[in-house]
């Protein structure tokens, strides 16, 4: 996405750094994290500004998120490694800043991994290594002038508490245009750490190390319509033991399936549509999750949200599991969000197989500001179901077998007669997941502070609902 730092006329890096430091806006003397539009189970900064998500890695019961952050400003710019921690990836702390600008540039996108084989041979006692793996963004500060956009490295042996940048950095140097945020994952078969690198316009590359210190180009990928924060990881396709397949994902989403052997990619067809709604951005999968575990969990930066007066700038999008699924298009990714938000669930109001007729409002009298929703319905004759959430609708259009929500759209055809939603409500964001993730919506919105209300209406005809469940959730900073 386009950036302050970006001139599209000249496709150069612009100087953008503000000596200006800008105080955190006022949020109406409400108390920190229950502020008017302050996500209560997504993640945001404490005060000033965040965009993508970063680093995430799983270490002895914690996932970091390490986050690009202005410490100083509401807005955009000197960009630096913010810190949280969760055990649960609903609860999150804030830790103090990881990675901090230098001479080489301001802190700029990319991931960590925990170096179990001491490969980099960064570890000198019994706590295994991470190593963040980061764009240093030259000449985007007074300090970087003059300096181009390379990788870098640093190394934590605290559990994430401190971090040294390694002294040989850069460990890959300038190749094109912007190029940034790396991605790395160990490939255990050939012993080698791979990172997804973008490079400029639709352009990423794969490179191999041992070492995560010396780098070798293996392959150069375009993918079109996308660009920036690559992300590379296997999946198994569900229900078929022993058929994994890589993912290609960049910063809006879209993916490519294919196939990986440690030195080439190779995939079919276009980059395919992750996600529908219009904050979907920049997404990352976290590294080192145990086998044990075996999820590959996303999340991305809701880019786009409007928070006026908050303290805060921008949010994370829930956490969500993604499985790789056969359809009748192909192979597909399933988004949902993961398990652990049940934790938050206070006592559901629940409806079960009940015919919704025009006029009638099944939600009559549900007031609040956090909600999981969990609807199964037959549409029926009925032209359109809607969920309206503090005056936005959300809603399935029969006819078209169409999902619409804030001015976006996607296909959702019934199963077995059948549409099942996953609505998530936060203070200033929907999120919808349509037949157990086969489509989603990641929205940011501005409810009216005086409509707390749900409702659930039918139009044209009858549906019947054959289940829902209306959870209100708690606050993850109580
Ligand atoms: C994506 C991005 C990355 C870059 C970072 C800078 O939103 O533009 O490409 O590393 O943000 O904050």
């Amino acid at each position: 996405m386009l950036q302050p730092w970006m001139s599209p006329a000249l496709g150069l890096v612009v100087l953008a750094l503000t000596a200006a430091v800008v105080g955190a806006a006022p949020s109406g003397g409400a108390e920190l994290y229950n502020e008017l539009y302050r996500p209560q189970f997504h993640f945001s900064p404490q005060k000033n500004w965040t965009n993508d998500p970063n680093g995430m890695v799983y270490y002895k019961g914690e996932y970091h998120l390490f986050f690009q952050h202005n410490p100083f400003g509401i807005d955009w710019g000197n960009m630096t490694w913010g810190h949280a921690v969760s055990p649960d990836l609903v609860h999150w702390k804030q830790l103090p800043n990881a990675l901090e600008p230098d001479r080489l540039g301001t802190m700029f996108s990319g991931s960590a991994v925990v170096d179990w084989d001491n490969t980099s041979g960064f570890q000198t006692g019994k706590e295994k290594t991470l190593v963040a793996i980061y764009t240093a963004a030259g000449d985007t500060s007074p300090e970087s002038k003059g300096q181009p956009f390379t990788q870098c490295i640093a190394y934590s042996s605290d559990r994430g508490r401190t971090w040294t940048k390694y002294d040989k950095n850069p460990v890959l140097g300038h190749i094109l245009g912007g190029n940034r945020d790396p991605k790395v994952i160990w490939h255990a078969p050939s012993r080698c750490w791979v990172m997804a690198l973008f490079l400029d316009g639709n352009e990423f590359a794969l490179f191999s190390s041992p070492d995560l210190k010396a780098w070798k180009q293996l392959q150069r990928i375009t993918m079109k319509d996308c660009g920036e924060c690559p992300d590379f990881f296997p999946l198994h396709v569900e229900g078929e033991p022993g058929n994994t397949k890589w993912v290609l994902t960049a910063a809006n989403g879209h993916y490519l399936v294919g196939d990986f052997d440690g030195e080439h990619f190779t995939w079919q067809g276009d980059p395919i549509v992750a996600d529908h709604g219009a904050n979907y951005y920049a997404v990352q999968t976290y590294s080192d999750i145990p086998a044990s575990d075996g999820r590959r969990i996303q999340i991305s930066w809701m880019n786009g949200g409007k928070y006026p007066g908050m303290p805060f700038n921008q949010q994370m999008s829930f956490p969500c599991d993604l499985k790789l699924r056969q359809t009748s298009e192909g192979l597909r990714i399933f988004r949902t969000p993961v398990k652990e938000l049940k934790k938050l669930r206070g006592a559901p109001f629940e409806w079960k197989d009940r015919t919704m007729k025009p006029g009638e409002d099944v939600l009559t009298g549900t007031q609040g500001d956090t909600f999981e929703i969990l609807a199964t319905f037959e549409p029926g004759d009925a032209e359109k179901v809607t969920f309206s959430l503090r005056g936005t609708p959300v809603t399935y259009q029969v006819k078209d077998a169409k999902l619409t929500a804030l001015g976006r759209e996607a296909e959702l055809k019934p199963e077995k007669g059948r549409v099942t939603l996953q609505i998530l409500l936060d203070r200033s964001s929907i999120e919808v997941f349509g037949n157990g993730g086969r489509v989603s919506m990641t929205s940011c919105f501005l409810p009216p502070k005086a409509d707390r209300s749900l409702h659930l209406t039918v139009e044209g005809g009858s549906a019947k609902l054959v289940s829902l469940q209306v959870y209100p959730l708690k606050s993850a900073w109580k």
